[in-house]
């Protein structure tokens, strides 16, 4: 049998580790505070259009696979949150006071941001744009749009760096730090996904400063579900034919939900059938192979159960 589909009874949906921390869920992620740590538990949780639909066989420990070895291959450029990895789906993490700003770098202009530029709304991110550009074209150089990272059950919202100052959200100096990391992991994130076949087109960086105010990379990045990757090869040819590219991250579910079922975030979102879980579970493996190089290689088995086994080895439980 099909590993994801024979995975499907077996999803972490969501943990319950009595004694482990006060928790806080959020959208992906079961957060157990620890005092000057916290137990970063990213589950098989998906999320689109911020709700959650339901789980993905094996897409915690992908995903936390990828945010590892990204936070690996960046740790020259400043300093991240991890401190140990007890588990394939577990993170302990150092605690910041996280910024209420995320920061997003783009290099093309594509998704929600083509849609803002048509519509005429593009300017509220305060970064002047060249007119008359095509979907999916390369900017002359990667932006930052910003956005205010919103409280559970609402979108995130344009913000310009004039209002980040403005209402205190960050200082000059914090904002310029932040703003010269972002763009560094970016260069980092373009060129390891271009010496496999991908391109890095925009991505998500949150960021906060740990207890002796180090500026610190915190939460995931350069994963699937922070980022948007195309495939490299077929990018020029179909940017020529005007035609959609090819996305290895979950625009699939996106694409899934509005050509299929008509949702694009309005109302009650359509249940995710096994088809398109498994479907979705073998795009997150193709990712995990293309970009670490490596298969994954996916055990059966109750994922709840083998953290609870992990954390209590690491003396957390
Ligand atoms: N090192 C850290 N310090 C403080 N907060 C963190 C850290 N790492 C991640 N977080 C927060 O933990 C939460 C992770 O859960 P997630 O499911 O990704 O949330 P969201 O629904 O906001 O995407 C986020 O609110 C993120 O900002
Ligand atoms: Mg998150």
């Amino acid at each position: 049998m099909n590993p994801f589909a024979a995975q499907l009874p077996h999803t972490l949906l969501e943990t319950h580790f009595e004694g482990l921390g006060p928790k806080y869920r959020g959208k992906v992620r079961d957060v157990y505070d620890r005092g000057d740590t916290l137990v970063i538990i990213t589950t098989d949780r998906v999320s689109a259009f911020d709700h959650v639909l339901g789980t993905i066989p094996f897409k915690g420990q992908i995903l936390n696979a990828l945010a590892q070895a990204a936070f690996t291959a960046t740790a020259d450029l400043g300093p991240n949150h991890v401190l140990s990895v007890p588990d394939p789906n577990v993170v302990v993490a150092k605690k910041c006071r996280a910024f209420p700003v995320e920061m997003v770098v783009r290099a093309y202009l594509t998704g929600s941001l083509y849609r803002d530029y048509q519509a005429g709304t593009a300017s509220a991110y305060g970064v002047p744009l060249p007119s008359g550009m095509k979907k999916d074209q390369p900017f002359p150089a990667p932006i930052l749009t910003p956005t205010t990272k919103a409280a559970v059950g609402t979108h995130d919202q344009p913000i310009s760096e004039v209002q980040i100052l403005s209402q205190g959200l960050m200082t000059e100096a914090q904002l310029q730090a932040a703003k010269k990391l972002a763009f560094a992991l970016f260069a980092r994130g373009q060129q390891r996904a271009q010496a496999h076949g991908l391109i890095l087109v925009d991505t998500k960086y949150e960021l906060g400063l740990a207890p002796d105010d180090t500026l610190t990379v915190i939460d995931e990045i350069h994963t699937p579900d922070s980022s948007r990757y195309w495939v490299a090869a077929h990018y020029a040819e179909r940017f020529a034919q005007g035609q959609a590219q090819e996305m290895l991250d979950k625009e699939n579910l996106r694409g899934w939900l509005i050509d299929r079922h008509g949702f694009s975030g309005h109302g009650t979102p359509p249940a995710l059938d096994d088809e398109i879980r498994v479907t979705l579970a073998e795009r997150y493996a193709e990712l995990h192979q293309r970009l670490l190089g490596q298969a994954f290689l996916p055990v059966v088995g109750d994922v709840e159960a083998r953290i609870r086994g992990n954390l209590e080895r690491a003396g957390l439980l």
